[in-house]
């Protein structure tokens, strides 16, 4: 039986990198742009069912929703290579067209409006699957319409759906750019949600992702284009085992469980190895790849996709390494005791420190280069300093009383400037969970009232 799992793609950021995301996982399934199977893909052994379902005409349809407030990004896709695969039903573009202005609060606002619109999508989604394992959200957190507007269908989702997991793939800001003035607003305010609403947040940040891009694909100022080009990669290779089901983490649940000890720590990050960019000719190097230096390269901090400043106490809670290719499982033993003995991770000291590995398929229809890949998910616990970055950026702003009247126009902040303080507080919550896990007597039920913060 299927575990499907709904996606909806929210705002500029989600829906450019969803529509990268369906690309790639047709091209991974030999699935054509018009959605059919191509004479090629006979191999089986697949399970297309978990993203798509086949409509009356044996079509392959995306199990997505896309939704923004304006309407340039979804008429890219409605105009794109892959405009007949979606389901025409499933767009929802916002009447005035305008945008949420990259205001939390427009974007939250408009949710409450537009919500029987998107519910409608949402549940006839939700009636067609056998089996709903539950959803992804695809948005940035710094904009107005995926932060906003996400943040209200997190919330809203909770309620209607609460045996469902939700899952995020949360773009965080580059603060180097910072090319959303607010994005500190904007981000505290989604974060809060995101610790209360989803099950497990993948973080991926937009500075790691150019870093990676410039670094690794030799590109000087990488578009969205190529940044996109690595998150589809990663979502493509964080599904793997969901689309290629071995005997173990071939559902959501399964991935989740055996990375997420406790709920409120949720938050992943992903490292990938190794990139390969199809248009630049430097990153096309072929090098040999083995199981080893797949694991070492993984948890080298220049291929996260996170900028975090690790601190001595930081460490893993757990890790799950996805290898894609020609691996053996001797190999992967050996290379996991050479880790060991070279304590090259850093684990809880409450939990067991294993790297937990899936070997899986690689898709028969792509050419690949490399012998062997491999993601990284990660649970550690150096991504509060993300978040403490968050925090630290919104109280500058909030200090000066900058950019507020805007926020104070929408419904959420009618009653005063409340919802802010109550974000602050969930993620110093958050921050401070985090802090509690790096110690010894983390799960020792009496430990917060003995430690002086109270955490
Ligand atoms: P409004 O524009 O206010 O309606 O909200 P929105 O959710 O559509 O905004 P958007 O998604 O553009 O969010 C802004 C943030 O997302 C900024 O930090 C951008 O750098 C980032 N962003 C926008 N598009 C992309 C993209 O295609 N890829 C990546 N990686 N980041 C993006």
């Amino acid at each position: 039986m299927p575990r499907e799992i709904i996606t909806i793609q929210a705002g500029q950021c989600g829906n450019a990198i969803g529509s990268r995301f369906w690309q790639q996982l047709c091209q991974e399934h030999g699935i054509s742009r018009d959605g059919n199977l191509e004479d090629f893909a006979t191999e089986g052994g697949d399970r297309k069912d978990v993203f798509f379902y086949q409509s009356d005409d044996t079509r392959y349809v995306p199990r997505a929703i896309l939704i923004d407030l304006e309407p340039r990004v979804i008429n890219g896709i409605q105009s794109g290579p892959y405009k007949n695969i979606y389901n025409p039903e499933n767009y929802f573009i916002g009447e005035n067209g305008m945008g949420a202005g990259n205001n939390w609060a427009a974007g939250y606002a408009a949710g409450e409006r537009i919500q029987e619109e998107i519910f409608d999508m949402i549940d006839r989604e939700a009636d067609g699957s056998d089996s709903l394992e539950g959803f992804m959200l695809l948005h940035s957190i710094a904009g107005g319409t995926g932060s906003g507007l996400g943040s209200y269908l997190l919330e809203r989702m909770n309620d209607r759906f609460p045996k469902k997991i939700i899952q995020t793939y949360s773009v965080f800001p580059d603060t180097a750019t910072g090319d959303v003035v607010v994005n500190p607003y904007n981000s505290l305010l989604t974060m809060r949600r995101l610790t209360q609403n989803a099950d497990c947040v993948v973080v991926l940040d937009n500075g790691a992702l150019s870093s990676i891009a410039s670094e690794r694909l030799h590109v000087q100022e990488p578009s969205f284009q190529q940044t996109n080009q690595l998150v589809s990669t990663v979502m493509s290779a964080s599904t793997t085992t969901l689309r290629y089901p071995g005997y173990m983490h071939n559902d959501l649940v399964g991935i989740i469980a055996s990375l997420i000890p406790t709920p409120r720590c949720h938050f992943l990050m992903t490292a990938y190895t190794p990139f390969t960019g199809d248009n630049v000719d430097q990153a096309k190097t072929v090098r040999k790849t083995t199981v080893l230096d797949v694991m070492r390269r993984l948890l080298q901090p220049k291929n996260r996709m996170v900028s975090i400043n690790p601190s001595k106490s930081s460490c893993y809670i757990s890790i799950l390494n996805i290898i894609q290719g020609e691996a053996d499982p001797t190999d992967v033993h050996k290379s996991l005791l050479r880790i060991r003995e070279r304590r090259m991770a850093n684990f809880i000291p409450w939990g067991p420190a294993s790297i937990q590995v899936a070997l899986t398929k690689k898709s028969p229809y792509l050419q690949n280069v490399n012998r062997v890949s491999g993601l990284m998910l990660a649970n550690h616990t150096s991504v509060a300093t993300l978040f403490r970055r968050i925090v630290v950026q919104y109280e500058k702003m909030r200090k000066r009383n900058a950019y507020l009247e805007q926020y104070k126009k929408e419904a959420p902040f009618a009653e005063g400037l409340g919802e802010f303080d109550e974000a602050k507080e969930v993620v110093m919550g958050l921050i401070g969970e985090y802090e509690a896990a790096e110690k010894e007597d983390y799960l020792d039920p009496d430990a917060g009232e003995k430690r002086p913060d109270g955490v």
